[in-house]
């Protein structure tokens, strides 16, 4: 096996461990699915699936939302591990980079990335964050913690800094337009965006149904009957 692969092989092994239990749609399976969705990217944009596999498996490790807050905690952890198992300098410095621009900061924040590499990590990220899946992992995060499902008095906010996205609180709802509606046309890759349509579509009939039951109890609006 080449040091490369045993590098891969290791990385894998640590994130499994270090992702065990958890219930917040930031689990095994969710990187699982991002490195998969960015290799397959990867291969349309000819960016380094070696560096691609390495920040797809180690982007969610220390994430800030975990770690009150703090976003240098996710790129430094990378880097320690990176270090330990003896990755070169170069690859170190870039997963450290892509881990660090990743996240999704408030709908009026841009988050550019800079190489191929990053672009389908974060593409595949934000994938997993929209349609059914991405349904299922905004209301199991919301009830971590401890967020309404909904509330009609509470309206969304378009967040213009990530201090005010990060201390925001509201309903799950609310997210689908603080975020993930956003998604789609914040694609960096043609390929991406493509698949984000019909997720992005599923998400708005998702939202027209909810509303449509929301209001069925009210004899005076046309919900659902
Ligand atoms: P990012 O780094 O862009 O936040 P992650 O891979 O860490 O992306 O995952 C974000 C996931 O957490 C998404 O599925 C998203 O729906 C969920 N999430 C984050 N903030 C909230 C929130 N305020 N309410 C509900 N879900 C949230
Ligand atoms: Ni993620």
């Amino acid at each position: 096996m080449s040091e490369r692969e045993q590098i891969l092989r290791h990385t894998e092994a640590y994130v499994r461990e270090q992702m065990r239990g958890e219930g917040t749609g930031h689990d095994w399976w969710h990187v699982h699915r991002v490195r998969g969705m960015a290799l397959r990217l990867a291969r349309d944009e000819s960016a380094d699936p070696y560096v691609v596999e390495l920040a797809a498996l180690l982007h969610d490790v220390a994430d800030h939302k975990f770690h009150g807050g703090d976003e240098t905690a996710g790129p430094r952890a990378a880097r320690e591990w990176l270090a330990r198992v003896d990755a070169d300098a170069a690859t170190i410095e870039h997963v450290a980079d892509i881990i660090a621009r990743l996240s999704f900061k408030g709908a009026g924040v841009p988050t550019p990335m800079s190489t191929p590499e990053g672009a389908v990590v974060q593409d595949a990220d934000r994938l997993d964050a929209i349609g059914a899946i991405g349904i299922a992992r905004a209301f199991a995060y919301g009830g971590s913690r401890g967020r309404p499902l909904h509330d009609p008095d509470d309206a969304p906010e378009m967040h213009d800094s990530f201090e005010r996205y990060k201390s925001g609180g509201g309903p799950t709802i609310n997210h689908f337009h603080e975020k993930l509606l956003l998604l789609r046309d914040r694609m960096n890759t043609a390929a991406a965006r493509r698949i984000a349509d019909s997720r992005h579509r599923y998400m708005q009939e998702f939202l027209a149904q909810f509303d449509r039951e929301w209001n069925a109890a009210d004899s005076f609006s046309d919900g659902e009957g």
